[in-house]
């Protein structure tokens, strides 16, 4: 079959359920992925062979499947990394938090601390660009980390990982902590994509509404211990909550705007 027709198969079949410019974009990951085949191939006329595989793919995506827990890869800054439904999808987000690490830090020897590693996605990212550092990752779920330790090793990236309950356990003294922690409170499920609530793993996801703020707080009082500079992931809807709770603890602290112009990456320093 030719490509172009393969791509309006995709299109009009997918528009239902994604804006047509994610579409099309999951198209050319799944083209991508089946025949190494990319824009230009589409263009030229090229043709599949692989129709069949193709379809069983459609059939997933229709089911609410996202596209990268059936390739299995999912880019981040610069990495081609595994996942599977054990892990949070890494974000677009996430990659600006490593890059303001990155820029604030590289050139520099320290210890660093993921916390809620997931894919592993922070803390390969960090290592990959910044060789002076000593990265350590740790995560809750054992089936997690075995997909950051499958990455550290594919891509040859030296990352110690381990497990933990950060919510009842101490940590080793490191310089910088850095989290992406679970901070979707169960309430605003209701508003959330169906494809993210049956697919994406609700343990890297919610907290309990009675506390959205408690990876935070318990973070924080580790790392005071230490005066570990710390860089947090979170959700505009907590920028007031926080904003009054870190002032009332007398923490020092600066928001840094995402891409969408919205304070989602939180940095306090002591
Ligand atoms: C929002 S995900 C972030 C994953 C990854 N860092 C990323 O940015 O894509 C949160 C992670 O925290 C982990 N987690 C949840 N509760 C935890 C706990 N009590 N202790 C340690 N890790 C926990 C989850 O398993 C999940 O991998």
């Amino acid at each position: 079959m030719k490509l172009g027709l393969l791509k309006a198969l995709y299109i009009d079949t997918l528009v239902p359920f994604y804006s047509r410019s994610e579409a099309e974009n999951i198209f050319y990951i799944v083209l991508q992925h089946l025949d190494k085949k990319s824009k230009i191939d589409v263009l030229l006329g090229a043709e599949t062979f692989l129709i069949e595989s193709y379809q069983a793919i459609l059939e997933e995506l229709i089911q609410g499947k996202p596209v990268q827990y059936l390739t299995q890869i999912a880019p981040f800054y610069n990495l081609e990394l595994y996942v599977n439904p054990s892990v949070l999808i890494p974000r677009p987000e996430t990659e600006q938090l490593v890059h303001l690490i990155l820029e604030e830090n590289r050139g520099t020897a320290k210890n660093v601390l993921d916390i809620g590693t997931g894919s592993g996605c922070i803390a390969l990212a960090l290592k990959k660009a910044w060789e002076e550092a000593t990265i350590t990752a740790c995560d809750i779920s054992e089936e997690a980390l075995e997909v950051a330790r499958k990455n550290a090793k594919d891509l040859d990236i030296e990352v110690d990982f381990y497990q933990t309950d950060i919510l009842k356990n101490e940590i080793e003294a490191y310089d910088i902590i850095v989290s992406n922690p679970p901070y979707i409170g169960l309430s605003e499920k209701a508003n959330m994509h169906k494809n993210v609530i049956e697919n994406e793993p609700h343990i890297a996801l919610f907290v309990s509404d009675n506390d959205p703020l408690l990876f935070y707080k318990r973070i924080l009082q580790l790392a005071e211990k230490q005066r570990a500079t710390c860089y947090f992931e979170t959700s505009e809807f907590y920028r007031t909550s926080l904003d009054t709770w870190l002032i009332e603890s007398g923490y020092s602290f600066e928001w840094k705007e995402d891409f969408q112009g919205k304070d989602r990456i939180l940095k306090v320093i002591w």
